[in-house]
């Protein structure tokens, strides 16, 4: 059943300007590791524990599609979750559609999972993910022998009905963990060796997760790609195998820590720690690229967990300067340009990111969205094809929208630390889906930031 879309309620942030960090803080658990460990743990034989699990919305609907599926799932009490695993064939028909909420991630992975299924699933989503596209993960699907169907322009929902898979070895025409993920999982329940090329390295929790789970997944370096430094990266799986049951520990997400260490970075005197964030290299672009943009960010108490990689990470106050983007950064830091934008508005200098177009089919489009909001704060920021063109000035207040989008509402939250008036951020309803406790934990930091309901 669909719950109530957050996207109805009219809530909106008021952010008064100023105010600097301070302070040791934990962001919740990682989104990504969250969705999959639930997925995995369905699919495992045995009791999988999950620590740290993100209560936001997005993953808790991963988690009622599969009890839908007749999983039994305990929890999530304060971040754990008890998964009793049914085996790759143990899931059951659901009575009626799939909604996954906002949750890109759940959508395609799932996909790729209901394809080795005997039964016949609708997927279906928000308002925000009925207009993004699944294409991407229906064509490699079909060629698989799933029989997939879809909205207008391959939209939402996606009917899928799986069967027989043929093992394929697909080359992903866009650096797309989600995709890459698709194809792997369904690749578990094919005949054969199922194998992916990425145009360039992308997030590898999947990979990860499936050896924790005992399950062997290959992964070759490639070739330098034409696209740029990148080096391509083939990664294969053999059909039939078995998942055995583990306990999980779901570092902070680095994707959410990046809102504090934009904010720490842009507001004098501010000195912050955030505290277990997974560091995983395909996810650290950020770290990367605000160093290059002259941040003091270093890392302490670095240890893994269940084979993520996890430290504290200190930020204090310098100012920054703009940068041109390194390309074969982007797709690491592929969430974090929304408020890597706003850091570049704060910075002395011009910023020039380019090779980011994915960018405009996340939850809004992200370069647009972004332009618009910070064009109304009085930034020159010219939006391209692939990328954005920032000079870094004084920002005012002003209104901005979100387009639902929660990592536009969380980016202009912070914006408003260097501007010279109040920002009022619209609809930011959607923040629940990664980030439950942000207005909270952003008050607590420093960020003079308040809710309201309109
Ligand atoms: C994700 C992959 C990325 C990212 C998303 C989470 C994942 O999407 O933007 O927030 O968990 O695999 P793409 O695969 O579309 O790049």
């Amino acid at each position: 059943m669909q719950p109530s879309n957050s996207a109805s309620q009219l809530l909106r942030y008021v952010v008064r300007p100023g105010g600097q960090l301070s302070g040791a803080i934990r962001v919740p658990g990682d989104k990504s590791i969250s969705h999959r460990s639930i997925m995995l743990g369905s699919i495992a034989e045995g009791t999988t524990e999950v620590y740290g699990f993100l209560e936001g919305e997005d993953a808790l609907a991963t988690l009622e599609a599969f009890r839908s599926m007749g999983v039994q799932i305990e929890g999530p009490n304060d971040g754990v979750v008890k998964i009793q695993g049914v085996g790759l064939h143990g899931l059951k028909e659901p009575e009626g559609e799939l909604y996954v909420g906002n949750a890109g991630t759940a959508m395609r992975l799932l996909a790729g999972l209901m394809a080795g299924q005997k039964f016949p699933v609708t997927l279906t989503g928000d308002r925000s993910l009925s207009r993004r596209p699944m294409n991407r993960v229906a064509n490699p699907l079909r060629e698989m022998g799933v029989n997939v169907d879809t909205a207008e322009d391959g939209r939402p929902p996606m009917a899928i009905q799986g069967g027989q898979l043929s093992a394929i070895h697909y080359d992903m025409p866009m650096a797309s963990a989600q995709v890459k993920s698709c194809v792997l999982l369904a690749g578990i329940y094919a005949g054969g060796k199922t194998s992916v090329v990425e145009p360039a390295p992308t997030r590898d929790h999947t990979e990860r997760m499936l050896r924790g789970f005992g399950y062997d997944v290959v992964t070759e370096a490639g070739e330098a790609s034409s696209k740029g430094k990148n080096k391509s990266k083939k990664v294969s799986i053999v059909g039939g195998g078995k998942l055995s049951a583990i306990s999980i520990d779901v570092p902070a997400d680095i994707s959410s820590a990046a809102f504090f260490m934009v904010a720490a970075s842009i507001s004098p005197g501010s000195d912050i720690t955030l505290q277990h964030v997974g560091i995983n290299p395909t996810r650290d672009g950020i770290i990367n690229i605000l160093k290059l943009m002259g941040a003091d960010i270093t890392l302490s108490n670095q240890s893994e967990v269940g084979g993520e990689p996890v430290a504290d990470i200190r930020v204090r106050y310098v100012p920054l300067h703009g940068i041109n983007i390194p390309e074969e950064l982007v797709p690491l830091a592929i969430d974090e340009f929304p408020v890597l934008f706003v850091a570049a508005a704060c910075a002395e200098g011009t910023t020039v990111l380019t090779g980011a177009e994915e960018l405009r089919v996340k939850e809004s489009d992200r370069i647009q969205v972004m332009a618009d909001g910070l064009q109304s704060l009085g930034v020159d920021a010219e939006p391209t094809p692939d990328g954005m063109i920032v000079k870094g000035g004084q920002l005012t207040g002003g209104e901005v929208e979100t387009h639902d989008d929660h990592r536009i509402a969380m980016s202009f939250t912070v914006a408003a630390l260097r501007a010279s008036g109040p920002i009022v951020v619209n609809n930011c309803a959607h923040v629940a889906t990664s980030f439950p406790g942000f207005v909270q934990l952003a008050q607590k930091s420093g960020i003079k930031v308040e809710e309201e309901l309109v």
